[in-house]
């Protein structure tokens, strides 16, 4: 029988938490979930479609296997790939979608049977995940975990192809939530991260996530928590109240800006102006004492000039985030930006890059000096 699971995961927290959340259904079904490929029969793939060059490390890695293990292609590459993915690579066996993990365990039973004889197995239309699948009880550390409390995101900022790998936002019952939590603490975890793609967007019934972030607050076992990631559109400052009024909750927000050009933004669709998110910081920082801040940047997005490049800089100089993740542009299949004629040249992409890097690194060094004088 092949039993030996290994999985190999890409990407976001997102997609930490769903290769533990596969470990704990193929571990149910009896499979052995392995630390290694070495032993492994089975190698799962949980993948990142973001950038591009996240597709391609893991193109080249199943490349490597040469057809000596079943393959499985799961997560944001199936669902931009589908059945696709086998005429990419022919050693794929299974190709299973984000919404589509629930069906993992009964797919390998049935690709290794001996007597099976369908080599190429797909799902990639299911909807909705069951909510079961949050409750198999493993973790992967035994101090902290992810929580899902929302999937999907239906923002369609141009550059980004979630929307269409993840689908449309959906929320997760608060009441579940909070049992998966309890679940947690029971078994000794302490530390908490509520994800989404957009979590502060969060509601269910008349539990919107201010109010959810004070439920879980009140947990009795659970000593910190925070969460990821916040949209600037839906971030306001009743949220950095509850932040502040929240003893257990970790005072960092990421609060991705992405340009500090008027017109890039709007051609990025993000819903808000500079203006919009630097009162946003304002508001944070008069708020949340002490609270972190942390950035994501794309620099490149298609037609950006040099000179909206640099008011990019120049706000990454003003506002002094305690870290940025700073992105080089990648055309994503589906998206909007993708259309835009003008796209720019690699070179170029990289040398703006490598210059905001810079930038950054100086300030967070500064601050961390800052800091340190404090702190003595
Ligand atoms: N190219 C580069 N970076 C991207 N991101 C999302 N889509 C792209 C893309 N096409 C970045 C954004 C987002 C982070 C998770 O990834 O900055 O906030
Ligand atoms: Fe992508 Fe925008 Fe949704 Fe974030 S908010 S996942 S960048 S579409």
């Amino acid at each position: 029988m092949l039993r030996n699971v290994f999985i190999k995961n890409f990407g976001c927290q997102m997609n930490v938490r769903d290769a533990q959340v596969i470990a704990g259904l193929l571990q149910k079904a009896g499979y052995k979930i392995m630390e290694s490929d070495a032993q492994a029969q089975v190698i799962i793939f949980n993948t990142c479609s973001v950038r591009q060059h996240a597709e391609d490390r893991v193109w080249s890695l199943i490349g490597s296997y040469k057809g000596t293990k079943i393959i499985g292609l799961v997560g944001c590459m199936a669902q931009n790939y589908k059945e696709g993915a086998f005429d990419r690579d022919a050693s794929i066996s299974f190709v299973v979608g984000p919404q589509d993990i629930a069906k993992l365990p009964e797919i390998l039973h049935k690709l290794t049977q001996k007597n099976f004889f369908q080599r190429k197995i797909w799902e990639t239309d299911g909807l909705k995940r069951p909510e079961e699948i949050y409750h198999t009880g493993y973790y992967q550390d035994k101090q902290k975990t992810q929580v899902v409390i929302s999937e999907g995101c239906s923002n369609f900022c141009s550059y980004c192809i979630v929307p269409y790998v993840r689908g449309a936002l959906r929320h997760r019952k608060h009441q579940d939530i909070l049992a998966e939590i309890k679940e947690a603490l029971d078994q000794g975890i302490t530390q908490v991260t509520l994800l989404g793609q957009n979590v502060n967007a969060y509601c269910d019934q008349a539990v919107d996530f201010i109010k959810l972030l004070a439920e879980v607050n009140a947990l009795s076992g659970l000593k910190e928590f925070d969460f990821f990631t916040s949209h600037p559109k839906d971030a306001h400052s009743d949220l950095f109240k509850a932040m502040q009024d929240a003893n257990k909750l970790t005072k960092r927000l990421h609060l991705p800006l992405q340009s500090g050009s008027e017109r890039i933004l709007k051609l990025m669709n993000r819903g808000y102006s500079v203006k919009d998110y630097l009162a946003l910081v304002d508001s944070y920082r008069k708020i949340v004492k002490e609270g972190k801040l942390t950035t994501d940047i794309i620099v490149g997005f298609p037609t950006e000039t040099l000179a909206e490049f640099s008011q990019t800089c120049a706000l990454v100089e003003k506002v002094k985030f305690n870290a940025a993740y700073i992105f080089k542009y990648s055309s994503r299949p589906h998206t909007a930006a993708a259309e835009i004629a003008e796209q720019l040249d690699f070179f170029e992409i990289q040398k703006r890059h490598k210059k905001i890097l810079d930038l950054q690194r100086k300030i967070s060094k500064k601050l961390n000096v800052k800091k340190a004088e404090r702190d003595k």
